[in-house]
């Protein structure tokens, strides 16, 4: 038997920017999974998390609604937390990060960093908008872009030939709020000398991550690591310097700090003492569950940061790719896929958690969604092989035998032999974050429970053998058993739907599976689970033009059919929330390599906004040059390949009939229609 052990595990710290998306529910579902496993272990373990809320997007965001960024994050706190909820994540603690104990944190950090000589103070030259009365992060500057000359692009790349550049490399910038040329100002901004921790990080790469991004650090480590600025001049919402007036830690330094603060307020709720969990001599286990976009600060800048304290490194940083549906990031903001409100309002949780298991194996590569492999996988595998054999074997045994179980025979005891005996190898691979390895050999000890029930046929042999059909039933039961105490930390509640079923006197542990259940009475058999309806799985996927990709059935379409799509209703409420706007078309051209789209500029009286417009098969470019269009304003942004669609204009009708919807007599540009 192992030791037992103390673990932390982590999801990053969502964003308070906005709402939770399937891609958290993936990361979070992870980390739960796992946490959940090592509890049944008998270990210590701790789910952590809490919400990451400071910055300048949530301070312009705060200010953009009239509110404080305080109570900004109060709300998305609550809709955060309900929405990981819903689908079954438990953590021992959901913080947040804007708390004193994170703060100082933070200071204590900064301190031990800066008397360890790891800090820097450094002139930087960055854009400051007089209009907005601050500094500009790269994300709200646009211009030209250096290399093509394509306007109106992200301050640190182009969307049109793909390149990167400093914002200062522009030749014309604006300011992306109010349109401003911005002026160039130096202010003093503090680092952190990366390059200082090249041997603890070249060391900890040994083990601190997974192969394939231990050979991407290893690509990092190669070049020279460049100073990290952890500052950022005022209006800042987040932890200001203490010796450094008017500048703010920026919010990726107080960030992971969460990790430890989380842990913190759950060591006081708990009396217990966080050095036991966080010291740096302490044997526990810390591993942080990541999306592959912010490995780099995980692998390096955190691990750098802790190591100059007296605090201890991450044991694993595991690094996860997207979930992609039809090979794009889901993103319920883009229109592609769904959010966990859609996913409950239609299914329960149970179903999307043991798809997400059987699709990641601790890897970097993305994990793809596709609608019929999720139906294929619930109704074949979690109802036609698992639950099925539940549903059978108890059956049988409330009609033929009072609803009790027998005594195994030794045959029956070297089926159940085959479940136990894989219980090392599936631990180990939920060990090491490989859920699908482990969900694959659940699958096996279903399959030969399936063919021992087959080749018996008990549903005859209770008429010529009672006594082996019972001791069937009885193996069935109990192999049915094994495989929904293995599959506890992915679909917990599944299981403590069986654990009552099973009449057991206290919930299931990881070695409960070596104990077979004999001569004892069960509860009544009341469905556990039923089969999902493809059409209710394509009611919530959101319908659009990416989406339609990964329509059910399409071997039932014909040509000449249109894939039927139902449109859900909405409430005038709903109706009320879209920004309908009279802009006009300043500029139009084709799209090339795309022969149904057009590319606008329109012009709404606040703002220009980029529109790629399905227009093409009815108007060229010069037949919508200077007309007015009525705009969708506040739909969200939509990257498509040839670049960042910004609204949507209204049209009707389809190919070559397409019409535009017209707008009333006198309108003016920027006009909001209700
Ligand atoms: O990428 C993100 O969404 C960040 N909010 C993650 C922070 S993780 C850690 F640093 F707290
Ligand atoms: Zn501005």
């Amino acid at each position: 038997m192992e030791q037992n052990r103390r673990i932390i595990v982590t999801p990053a710290l969502p964003y308070a920017n906005g709402p939770v998306h399937i891609g958290h529910i993936f990361e979070h579902l992870i980390c739960d999974f796992f946490a959940r496993f090592q509890k049944m272990r008998g270990h210590e373990s701790l789910l952590i998390c809490g919400d990451d809320t400071h910055g300048t997007p949530i301070m312009l965001k705060a200010s953009a609604k009239g509110i404080s960024p305080q109570e900004l994050i109060k709300q998305v706190y609550s809709d955060h937390l309900s929405d990981f909820q819903s689908m079954g994540v438990s953590y021992d603690n959901y913080s947040s990060t804007d708390t004193q104990s994170n703060q100082e944190l933070c200071e204590y950090f900064y301190n031990t960093l800066k008397k360890q000589g790891f800090t820097a103070i450094k002139a930087v030259e960055q854009y400051y908008c007089l209009h907005d009365k601050m500094f500009l992060p790269d994300r709200y500057i646009t211009g030209t872009c250096p290399k093509c000359l394509s306007e109106d692009q992200h301050g640190d790349n182009c969307e049109k030939c793909g390149a990167s550049y400093q914002p200062g490399e522009m030749p014309q910038v604006k300011c992306s709020l109010c349109k401003n040329a911005p002026e160039k100002r130096s202010s003093e901004h503090l680092f952190i000398k990366l390059e200082g921790f090249r041997d603890f990080l070249e060391n900890w790469l040994k083990t601190g991550t997974t192969p394939q991004i231990k050979n991407k650090m290893a690509e990092w480590l190669s070049g020279d690591l460049k100073d990290w600025d952890i500052s950022r001049d005022e209006p800042y919402f987040g932890f200001a310097i203490p010796d450094m007036p008017g500048k703010y830690f920026y919010v990726w330094l107080d960030a992971p700090m969460g990790y430890i603060a989380s842990t913190k307020e759950w060591c006081a709720k708990n009396g217990r003492d966080l050095k036991e969990f966080w010291g740096k001599n302490e044997n526990t286990e810390i591993y942080h569950v990541v999306g592959k976009d912010i490995a780099y600060f995980h692998c390096l800048f955190w691990p750098a940061v802790l190591s100059a304290s007296q605090f201890k490194t991450p044991t694993k940083v595991i690094v996860h790719g997207y979930l992609n549906q039809g090979g794009e990031k889901m993103s319920k903001s883009r229109g592609i896929g769904f959010g966990p409100k859609d996913y409950v309002k239609h299914f329960d949780p149970t179903y999307l958690r043991y798809y997400l298991a059987c699709k990641y194996n601790g890897g970097v590569d993305d994990v793809d969604f596709t609608a019929e492999d999720f139906v294929a996988r619930v109704n074949s595998d979690l109802i036609g092989k698992i639950t099925n054999i539940a549903s059978r074997g108890a059956t049988m045994l409330a009609k033929h035998f009072e609803n009790r179980l027998g005594t195994l025979d030794a045959e029956g005891h070297a089926h159940l032999n085959y479940g136990v005996s894989l219980g090392d190898e599936i631990a180990t691979h939920f060990d090491n974050f490989e859920f699908a390895k482990g969900m694959l050999l659940i699958r096996n000890i279903a399959d030969l429970a399936n063919k021992y029930f087959d080749d018996y046929t008990p549903w005859k042999l209770v008429k010529t053998d009672p006594d082996k059909a019972h001791i069937v039933l009885t193996t069935i039961v109990n192999a049915f058993r094994i495989i929904a105490i293995y599959l506890k930390p992915i679909i917990p509640t599944y299981t403590e739907k069986v654990e009552s079923l099973l009449n057991e006197p206290k919930p299931y542990t990881w070695n409960d599976s070596k104990t077979p259940i004999e001569n004892k009475n069960l509860n009544t058999y009341s469905h556990l689970l039923g089969r999902i309806e493809a059409k209710e799985l394509d009611a919530m996927i959101t319908t659009n033009i990416e989406s339609k990709k990964i329509a059910l059935e399409p071997k039932k379409q014909n040509k000449n059919d249109k894939p039927e799509t139902k449109s859900a209703t909405i409430t005038i409420d709903d109706f009320t929330k879209i920004d309908l706007r009279v802009g006009k078309i300043i500029e139009a051209a084709d799209v090339p390599g795309a022969d149904k789209l057009l590319q606008l500029k329109i012009d709404i009286g606040t703002e220009v906004r980029q529109v790629f417009s399905g227009i093409k098969s009815s108007y060229q470019p010069a037949d919508v040059l200077g007309k007015l269009v009525v705009l969708v304003a506040n739909l969200a942004p939509r990257k498509m390949k040839f670049g960042n669609s910004e609204g949507m204009i209204l049209a009707s009708g389809e190919g070559t009939e397409i019409k535009l919807a017209s707008v009333s007599d006198g309108a003016k540009v920027g006009d909001k229609i209700s």
